[in-house]
């Protein structure tokens, strides 16, 4: 499964390179390429770096690890590629306060589907912090931290599910792309208890169930 990884950053990197190492080849994008060729140099296991334009052209799965404010401009840039493609959205779209999200009336995950309406927008993990991914460890006190993903298009999610699950992470299907609606405040929630609450990062949700 080719993945590309739109981004550099903490989330780009870390998830990027511990998805090369579970299997997925991996290929890595930033503004500066050089950047991408650092997370590819970190991630081994056969990962590349490319231009965005380049990196999105073969690949089955596209996570745009990229800010918010960023995402128009680079899908202007790129858009017209992910056609027919698995687009993963796991942005928190905070103000510049960083104290609240920007749509309270709808998603990010929906304005990112609405500018790329040929691709199949999932979104998932911006409920996860970058440590985690970092550290490689989907579990928290013995407990798997639950990863809710939510889109339109089944196969799409089926592909989103494998990567969460392979990951370690609990995957929980939370239903169409307007659910993003809820997970996104979910997000802004572990955001505020860990800024604003001094909570730190090394916190995550997972759902309790019986069975
Ligand atoms: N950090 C977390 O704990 C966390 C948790 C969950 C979700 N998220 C979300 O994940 C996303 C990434 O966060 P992050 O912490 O990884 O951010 P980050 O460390 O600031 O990295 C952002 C990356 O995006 C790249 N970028 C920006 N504009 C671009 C463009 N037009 N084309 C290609 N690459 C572009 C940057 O490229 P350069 O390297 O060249 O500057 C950089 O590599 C954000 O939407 C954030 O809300 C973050």
């Amino acid at each position: 499964m080719k993945l590309a990884i739109i981004g550099s950053g903490r989330i780009g990197k870390s998830l990027g390179g511990w998805a090369a190492a579970s299997g997925y080849d991996v290929v890595f994008a930033a503004r500066d390429e050089g950047h991408a060729r650092e997370a590819a140099a970190a991630a081994g296991h056969g990962a590349s770096a490319a231009s965005a334009g380049e990196a999105v052209k073969d690949a089955d799965l596209v996570l745009l690890a990229v800010p918010y404010r960023s995402v128009e401009a680079l899908l202007g840039e790129i858009g017209p590629r992910l056609s027919g493609k698995t687009v993963i959205d796991p942005t928190n779209a905070l103000n510049p306060e960083f104290n609240d999200l920007v749509f309270r009336d709808t998603s990010a995950a929906e304005r990112i589907a609405a500018l790329i309406p040929e691709a199949k927008v999932v979104k998932a993990f911006n409920t996860v912090f970058a440590r985690h991914f970092e550290a490689r460890e989907a579990r928290i006190g013995g407990l798997s931290m639950t990863v809710v993903y939510a889109g339109d298009d089944a196969v799409a999610k089926a592909q989103v599910r494998d990567l969460i699950s392979t990951l370690g992470f609990d995957a929980i299907d939370g239903g169409p792309l307007r659910v993003s609606r809820d997970i996104e405040p979910l997000g802004m929630l572990n955001i505020r208890l860990s800024f604003h609450q001094d909570l730190g990062s090394n916190i995550g949700f997972a759902l309790l169930r019986k069975g």
